[in-house]
């Protein structure tokens, strides 16, 4: 898939701008604070509902303005071509087609994005739940069930939590604990073939990454593991048994919202013994591997957008990772005007607006 334009109303620092990717390689570059992060963070938008560094939707808004709007059209090659409209203002809205969508499950694989900016870091230095996070928005790309499961389980824990505080409440603590076993279950089984089906990809463009010097293992971690029952069953079972110390505790120990990824870098894990390099390294595989996943899931490529990577990278990192971008719609930063050794589209980036420079 692709995104054929871009507009941006009062986003960040862009007033008006449209912008029209080529299908293929787009270089955005400019001198720092221009507005090249504002705008993959547009994209990025358009994909998942919010941005990818704030929770607060008014930090999207121009300043002095009180409506940020970002429209983008998207063809996909199994999708056909849709428009996503999101209005960011007292009330957020999001329409697809003309047609105002009332949950953000909705919006969810229409546009496909693998991103990977200098934050990706923290999905092998960060906390567990970066690595959640990780696994939840690739799958939740490709399977909206999979989402409104993650929505249901997180309602549901809010519920558990709520009521673990209140001593006359307990009793009611069963209910909760059953529907948290039954989507924690979908939820920790579905990351399960995730990571399993992603963890060779990411093996082999590791290898390719660190030119064979290091090698990546990736393994799921779940909090909870079924031995000679169901997953729902165990899950069950240990919410059950947990319900005291949860009570002590105030909120829940024990469930999906507890599960990690493990992250080896020469058999040791990554977040504490691996280089800042080798975690950078780790993180790029595991970002680049989500395409070829969302490939050969969806058959579609995603957009790639690539924040300010190639400047930090040797000639053979940056030309791995062209060669996983192959096929797909990719912008990518930079400080400088980069060479790669093929047909790129670069756009200046300067003060809130960008000029095609070479097609
Ligand atoms: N809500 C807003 N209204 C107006 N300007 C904003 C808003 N939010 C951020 N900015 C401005 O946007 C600029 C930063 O843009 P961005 O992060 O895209 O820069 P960049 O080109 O990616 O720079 P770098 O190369 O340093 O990463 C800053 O000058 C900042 O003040
Ligand atoms: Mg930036």
């Amino acid at each position: 898939m692709h995104i054929k334009a871009v507009t941006l109303r009062d986003f960040r620092n862009y007033e008006l701008q449209e912008f029209t990717p080529s299908e293929g390689l787009n270089l955005i570059y400019g001198d720092n604070a221009q507005g090249k992060t504002n705008l993959l963070e547009a994209v990025f938008i358009c994909a998942f509902g919010r941005s990818q560094r704030t929770v607060h939707d008014t930090d999207l808004i121009m300043h002095g303005k009180t409506c940020a709007r970002v429209k983008l059209t998207v063809t996909g090659e199994e999708s056909g071509e849709h428009v996503i409209k999101i209005s960011l203002g007292e009330h957020k809205t999001v329409e697809t087609d003309g047609v105002r969508i009332k949950k953000l499950g909705d919006l969810m694989g229409i546009l496909k994005v693998v991103m990977f900016s200098p934050e990706s870091l923290s999905l092998v230095k960060g906390s567990p739940s970066e690595r959640r996070r990780f696994m939840d928005m690739c799958i939740s790309q490709l399977s909206r069930v999979y989402f409104f499961k993650l929505q249901q389980y997180n309602a549901a824990l809010k519920q558990r939590n709520a009521l673990l505080k209140s001593p006359n409440a307990h009793s009611l603590l069963s209910v909760w604990d059953e529907q948290l076993a039954v989507s924690g279950a979908y939820i920790a089984e579905a990351r399960e073939r995730f990571v399993t089906q992603l963890s060779p990809v990411t093996e082999q463009i590791h290898e390719k990454l660190s030119l064979g010097r290091d090698s990546i293992s990736v393994v799921y971690s779940p909090s909870v593991r079924a031995e000679n029952t169901s997953l729902a069953e165990a899950l069950l079972r240990k919410l059950e048994s947990s319900r005291d110390e949860d009570i002590k505790r105030g909120s829940t120990g024990v469930g999906v919202h507890k599960d990690d990824i493990s992250i080896k870098t020469n058999g040791l894990d990554s977040r504490t013994f691996a280089s800042q390099g080798q975690q950078r390294t780790a993180a790029l595989a595991l970002r680049l591997s989500e395409i070829k996943f969302i490939k050969r899931i969806s058959g579609e490529n995603p957009v790639v957008l690539l924040d300010d990577v190639f400047s930090e990278l040797d000639m053979g990192r940056c030309s791995a990772i062209l060669e996983c971008v192959e096929g797909c719609q990719c912008i990518f930063t930079s400080a400088q005007d980069v060479s790669l050794g093929q047909a790129v589209q670069k756009t200046l980036c300067k003060d809130g607006k960008l000029e095609i420079i070479t097609k």
